[in-house]
């Protein structure tokens, strides 16, 4: 039995990296953020909050799926697995697995460790039996897994349509990766499908204004990580539903013409003006079809509820 949950730290970027990398997207004409600065520890507590708003149906409409399809999933998936959790957040999706899947480790992957720390202890609690560890991993750019992650059929969990933040190509070249370290395993996974404009952008800019709260975030982790001086009160949260690209884009807008400053640079943005911080990438099942095969996996099977608006997928 596992009554200490191991953690492990996986360093991708230096913090003078990560201070290149955030000086250079504020600094292009058209400036941004990487999505992956969202989430501190307050981030993904805000992110919760949105999973728990009505307006917010990916995350309803996928835990439909896994009740209604439990039977399904597991003879699909199999049982006594290594069950890695990609972006595990407060750990709940996969928890919510475990009775069914009973894996016999889990390794909970996140960008905020410090999340993780609260989180897994209790889980660890409620299943001793499952071999528990949390990890610390920007796993955006490579993905690296502790050695501790036993080489023997291990399910890659990504669900929520965390995919689609991604832009297409790095979902391919994040799936590559999946397929080559699954060691016969798979890769369980959620997506969101495209749908009418007036539920997305309920969905993206709620009228409670957690969405809102989540995006302008990002400013305050920002200013943590490179010292800068943005003002949240000086931004506002928009989207845009870009029917072309089959995306909700989600950008920061300046209320005010503004100079930001941080050590060695400063980026003036005038009225109007907006950072991208997010894409949110939505499917047909042609298109998730078409990469998934660019990656070299294949679908086994996939679920979705009745209104088609989400699917769930196993690929291997
Ligand atoms: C985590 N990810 C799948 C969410 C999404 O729907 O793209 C992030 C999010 N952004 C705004 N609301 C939720």
């Amino acid at each position: 039995m596992s009554e200490l949950v191991s953690f492990h730290e996986i360093q991708t970027t230096d913090s003078e990296a990560l201070k290149t990398e955030i000086t250079n997207s504020l600094l292009q004409k058209n400036a941004s953020l990487s999505p992956k600065f969202l989430y501190d520890n307050l981030g993904s507590h805000l992110f919760d909050a949105i999973t728990l708003l009505p307006e917010y149906y990916p995350t309803r409409t996928e835990e439909l799926i896994f009740q209604e399809y439990a039977d399904s999933i597991t003879q699909a998936v199999g049982t006594n697995r290594i069950f890695i959790d990609l972006g595990a957040g407060n750990c709940q999706k996969a928890a919510q697995l475990f009775s069914q899947l009973t894996p016999t480790h889990y390794f909970a992957l996140d960008i905020s460790v410090q999340y993780l720390r609260e989180i897994l202890p209790k889980l660890q609690g409620q299943y001793p039996q499952i071999h528990m560890a949390g990890v610390g991993v920007d796993f955006s750019k490579k993905l690296l897994l502790p050695d501790a992650v036993p080489k023997s059929e291990r399910i890659f969990f990504y669900p929520g349509s965390s995919l689609g933040n991604f832009s297409t190509i790095e979902a391919i070249d994040f799936l590559k990766q999946i397929k080559e370290q699954a060691c016969d395993g798979g890769l369980l996974f959620g997506i969101d499908l495209m749908k009418d404009a007036p539920i997305l952008y309920q969905a993206y800019d709620d009228p409670l204004k957690v969405t809102a709260a989540f995006n302008l975030n990002i400013l305050r982790v920002v200013n943590h990580l490179i010292g800068a001086n943005f003002a949240v009160q000086n931004f506002s949260h928009q989207i845009v539903i870009n029917e072309e690209l089959m995306r909700v884009e989600l950008y920061l807008e300046s209320l005010q013409n503004q100079v930001v400053s941080w050590p060695g640079h400063q980026r003036v943005f005038q009225v109007g003006e907006r950072i991208h911080t997010e894409n949110s990438h939505k499917y047909t099942l042609n298109s998730i079809e078409t990469i998934l095969e660019e990656a070299g996996l294949q679908s086994q099977k996939i679920w979705q509820d009745p209104k088609n608006w989400f699917a769930v997928i196993y690929a291997k």
